[in-house]
């Protein structure tokens, strides 16, 4: 068949999918084609907005390298990557819930043990914080010698990895045989997703804000559970309604609590006054529902 309009050019192009060995890969073909058309006629798309986004996308290729990965912020800001969470990622009860990657995750981090400074080598201070708890299983037991690789934003809300220099308040915290985990950081602040490239500018033009509430993000792995990527976040945050890639759930916010008291800082080596989190992790066994691929320590630096 020749001359496709509108209404048979779909079909055909569908039709022609049919000759790919791989069902999986028909199946996601066949569906981003037909929703692409449908999303043209419905908007009845014109030749110069089509070379508006063909721009819009080459420039979202052309700003990623190996350190810089636009396409994952466009996902994250266009809800992508959280709607993949949902669909992939349904919460065991009593488990901790689940929510985005995030652009500026790397392998390759510190290994600490209880007690771990992760402000070493820090180029910048900010608010001296505790955070302890125990990586529990469900039924709330105890898992021994959990592995939390944690990461988190500089007090000016710039990631290491947006800079040339040395990893800073990232590690691999392993907890002890009875579950147990504690390491010393900086309480994170709130900011802003990078703006200072296309999806910085599509963010503008819907007119929305482009602000992250404070978090640190958590990858908690242990054998025989469900590895769990997550955050936990700062009660109190103004952006906590509105992150701008819709990542926070009511369970993953945390309560941080100033601690006066000199001989509690002293016990725990910490300055006077400080802030505590105290927040427990729990996975859900690795024989219930389909896991994320794990992220594996001996993966290369990205
Ligand atoms: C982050 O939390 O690091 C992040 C997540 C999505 C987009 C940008 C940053
Ligand atoms: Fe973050």
């Amino acid at each position: 068949m020749r001359e496709f309009n509108e209404d048979t050019l779909t079909q055909e192009v569908v039709a022609r999918l049919k000759k790919a060995n791989d069902p999986r890969f028909r199946e996601l073909m066949t569906a981003a084609v037909k929703h692409l058309h449908a999303f043209a006629r419905e908007v009845h798309l014109t030749e110069e907005e089509w070379f508006e986004g063909i721009k819009f996308l080459t420039a979202v290729g052309q700003k990623c390298d190996d350190k810089r990965q636009e396409f994952i912020l466009l996902s994250d800001i266009l809800g992508l990557s959280m709607m993949v969470v949902a669909l992939n990622h349904k919460t065991q009860p009593g488990a901790t819930e689940a929510t985005v990657l995030g652009p500026f995750f790397a392998h390759g981090a510190k290994e600490y043990g209880y007690g771990a400074d992760l402000r070493e080598g820090a180029t910048m201070k900010g608010e001296d914080v505790w955070v302890s708890g125990t990586v529990r299983s469900v039924d709330g037991k105890p898992i021994p010698n959990a592995v939390l690789d944690i990461w988190q934003a500089k007090a000016d809300g710039i990631y290491d990895l947006q800079t040339e220099g040395e990893f800073e308040l990232r590690g691999r915290v392993k907890a002890n045989e009875k579950g147990e985990y504690a390491f010393k950081s900086y309480k994170p602040k709130f900011y802003s997703v990078p703006v200072d490239g296309p999806v910085g500018e599509l963010i503008r033009a819907t007119g929305n804000h482009h602000m992250r509430p404070a978090h640190m993000h958590a990858i908690v792995s242990a054998p025989g559970y469900q590895q769990v990527i997550t955050h936990v976040f700062v009660e109190g945050d103004p952006y906590l309604d509105g992150d701008a890639v819709f990542a926070v759930k009511d369970s993953l916010v945390g309560k941080y609590e100033n601690v006066t008291d000199a001989a509690e800082a002293k016990k725990l080596g910490m300055p006077s006054p400080f802030v505590k989190l105290s927040w427990d992790f729990r996975l859900a066994p690795e024989s219930g529902v389909k896991a994320r691929k794990k992220i594996a320590a001996s993966d290369a630096v990205a």
